[in-house]
């Protein structure tokens, strides 16, 4: 099949795009490269260099790749910068995915699968695991303009018949991940640091929760939703919640850290204890996590300490 993934040179659709050329498809990647990276691009996949904002440039990638499938992972996609410049968060995830979407339906594609967030949507969930339905209260720009989209799908559905699926991911981790980044990224960030054995701040009192899922269990649901799932939104996810401190201690393991983590205030809208159910993505996509926290951690801590010998080299 030939599948064209946007934001394919980033952490989490780089991984996608592997995986579905191990699978046998035909890739192309349409990325800015903007918090993408060059040596995450697959060489065996067509790249086009487009920002999702140039509506002509994203017409004249799809219509020359003519793919079956759109899967849309390009985003702005930190929660502090949507905070910090709401219009450049709904320009990239709002106007930049309608023209993906537009292209899509003029360019008979099938399907488009739409990586939205599980983490950003419900505010304090009132239950924990929360499931789909759950009552939607963003905190953020972002939250608002991932929800909004998946509005837009429901609504070119109905009127243009273009199917979509859409995985709500929890926070995902593993190799590529920034670990730079500013936000979210806790175990990117933890594991960098304790493997340099620098300090490490929690922010709060650690007791937070958040349900971590490796990336190699996301690339997995993207394939399970190229024939499964039209029409749905489905939780990718553990269901299960783990503290920031057990993390800490999970980690400090691993990479034989001996310092005792420092305690920061918490950050402000930050949600306190979150998980989110995959029920629905295992009875209607037939997929399910397959990857135990400790392996994941294992994997990732293992990817880190590789590219920080890279850079001390
Ligand atoms: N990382 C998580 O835990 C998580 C959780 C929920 C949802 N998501 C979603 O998954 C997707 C991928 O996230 P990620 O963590 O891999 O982030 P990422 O920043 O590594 O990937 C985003 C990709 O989109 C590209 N991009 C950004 N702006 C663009 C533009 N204007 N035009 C073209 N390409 C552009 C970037 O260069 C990058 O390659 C995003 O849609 C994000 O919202 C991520």
């Amino acid at each position: 099949m030939k599948i064209l993934v946007t934001g394919g040179a980033g952490f989490i659709g780089s991984h996608v795009v592997d995986a579905y050329i191990a699978a046998g498809h035909e890739v192309a990647v349409l990325d800015n490269l903007s918090t993408g990276r060059e040596e995450n691009l697959s060489a065996e996949a067509q790249v086009h260099r487009v920002d999702v904002r140039d509506k002509d440039k994203v017409q004249g990638a799809i219509a020359s790749f003519k793919p079956e499938v759109v899967n849309h992972h390009a985003a702005q996609s930190e929660v502090p910068r949507s905070v910090a410049d709401p219009g450049y968060d709904a320009q990239v995830n709002l106007v930049g995915g309608l023209n993906v979407l537009k292209a899509a339906a003029d360019n008979s594609v099938r399907k488009v699968i739409f990586s939205s967030t599980g983490g950003a949507l419900y505010g304090e969930p009132d239950i924990v695991p929360a499931g789909e339905d759950h009552p939607i209260r963003p905190l953020s720009p972002y939250g608002t303009s991932k929800f909004a989209f998946e509005q837009y799908l429901a609504m070119f559905q109905r009127t243009f018949g273009l199917a979509f699926t859409t995985l709500r991911y929890a926070n995902i981790y593993g190799a590529r991940q920034d670990f730079a980044s500013e936000e979210g990224r806790v175990v990117a960030a933890f594991a960098s640091r304790m493997i340099e054995d620098k300090p490490v701040t929690i922010d709060g009192d650690g007791n937070q929760s958040r349900d971590l899922l490796h990336v190699g269990d996301v690339a997995t649901a993207n394939i399970a939703a190229l024939e499964r799932g039209d029409g749905g939104t489905y939780h990718i996810s553990t269901g299960v919640p783990v503290t920031v401190n057990d993390l800490f201690r999970k980690l400090a393991l691993l990479t034989e850290y001996k310092l005792e983590p420092r305690f920061g205030p918490p950050r402000k809208g930050d949600v306190y204890r979150i998980a989110l159910d995959n029920a629905r993505a295992a009875e209607q996509l037939g997929w399910r996590p397959q990857i135990q926290l400790e392996e994941g951690l294992r994997l990732t801590v293992d990817y880190f300490r590789e590219q920080i010998a890279r850079l001390h080299a």
